[in-house]
């Protein structure tokens, strides 16, 4: 799979079942992150591996009620970073940024392998922080929900095992770039 193919080929489903992540397989996706730039190669990002039942628990306790869907998977990958271990330019603050850079290849290397890897937001920080021991002062910005795409959709909501078939359009391209110039079409927000 070229990366074109696997940006064509991921989507953030939900309905998840088993699959065996071996330490292999955690070590390619730690190593797609990796290798992700960073302001002044500042390398932020950090990640918890979350695959045993006990720690799965714990971070079931964490997610809010529409992610129950996420129960099933077999992973859950807490991704996290910290401030004043990258660069803040006035305003600008890079450790999000890298961190997002860094979930997005780990993600887009899932695909290649097979997997779904769903980033979420819909989760209590704070309480994963201590459910899994991340020292203070760490942002857990995401959990990547990690698994195998499985035709059982009995742990979705109706809406979300509709959206499984018909994963979300995107704004035209008009919307998102213009060339030389800003362009008001950029102003235009997705529909909800
Ligand atoms: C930062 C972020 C937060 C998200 N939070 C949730 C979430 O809490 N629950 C969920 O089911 N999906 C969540 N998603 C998935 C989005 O809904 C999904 O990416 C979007 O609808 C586009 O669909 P696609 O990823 O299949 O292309 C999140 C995605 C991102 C990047």
């Amino acid at each position: 799979m070229d990366v074109k193919e696997a940006i064509e080929t991921r989507r953030s489903y939900r309905a998840l079942g088993p699959a065996e992540i071996t330490d292999g397989i955690v070590k390619e996706l730690a190593t797609a992150a990796q290798l992700t730039a960073s302001c002044f190669n500042n390398q932020p990002w950090k990640f918890v591996f979350a695959r045993s039942k006990g720690s799965l628990a714990k971070l079931h306790d964490c997610l809010s009620k529409g992610n129950d869907w996420a129960k099933t998977a077999p992973v859950i990958i807490a991704a996290f970073a910290k401030k004043d271990y990258d660069c803040v330019i006035k305003e600008r603050e890079y450790y999000l940024f890298d961190l997002g850079m860094a979930v997005s290849a780990l993600v887009l290397r899932a695909t290649e392998l097979g997997l779904v890897a769903h980033p979420i937001a819909g989760f209590d920080n704070e309480k994963v922080r201590l459910a899994l021991g991340i020292p203070e002062g760490n942002m857990v910005l995401t959990l990547i929900i990690l698994g195998k795409k499985i035709g059982d959709l009995s742990a979705l909501t109706p809406q979300q095992a509709g959206g499984e078939a018909d994963r979300p359009p995107r704004l035209a391209l008009e919307n998102i770039y213009s060339v030389d110039a800003y362009d008001e079409k950029l102003a235009v927000k997705p529909a909800r």
